[in-house]
């Protein structure tokens, strides 16, 4: 059976090239959360995170082909991440998934995953 992809369904790398992009402009502004990116450029993170992003939501495997399996909690245990980690990150991703326009279902879908990713990567009591 032919079935659609969310990747697919949303447009595919254009959508979320912006959605990464938009993500990381509020990164770089952020006093809580650049200091934790290693760094100076934040161009190939941001890579990273489109590509998992993509590869997670039906779309070309690049991600894995790369970097290996994603072990998400594992790869952020060199972070602190808490709270307030998890909520500027998520307000950073609020805004660029705004930005997309999404029909409501595609919108609620994705924003249902990104707040239990971001949930599930905390690591560090406050
Ligand atoms: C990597 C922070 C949540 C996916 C990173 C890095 C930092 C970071 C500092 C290293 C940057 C790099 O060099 O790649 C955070 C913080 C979060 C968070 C503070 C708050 C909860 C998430 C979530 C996802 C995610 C929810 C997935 C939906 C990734 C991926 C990488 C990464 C795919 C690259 C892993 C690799 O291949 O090395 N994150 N992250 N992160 N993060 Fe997060």
């Amino acid at each position: 059976a032919q079935e659609v992809t969310f990747y697919e369904a949303v447009g595919g790398d254009e959508v979320f090239r912006r959605l990464v992009h938009r993500f990381y402009q509020g990164v770089a502004e952020d006093p809580l959360l650049r200091p934790l990116y290693p760094e100076e450029d934040l161009g190939p993170a941001e890579d990273r995170l489109r590509m998992f992003l993509i590869q997670y939501w039906g779309g070309p495997g690049t991600y894995s082909a790369q970097r290996g399996h994603p072990r998400l909690r594992m790869r952020h245990v060199p972070f602190k991440i808490g709270i307030a980690e998890r909520d500027a990150w998520l307000r950073h991703m609020r805004t660029a998934v705004d930005e997309l326009e999404l029909p409501a279902e595609l919108e609620t879908a994705l924003w249902r995953y990104l707040t239990m990713a971001a949930h599930s990567l905390i690591n560090s009591p406050d």
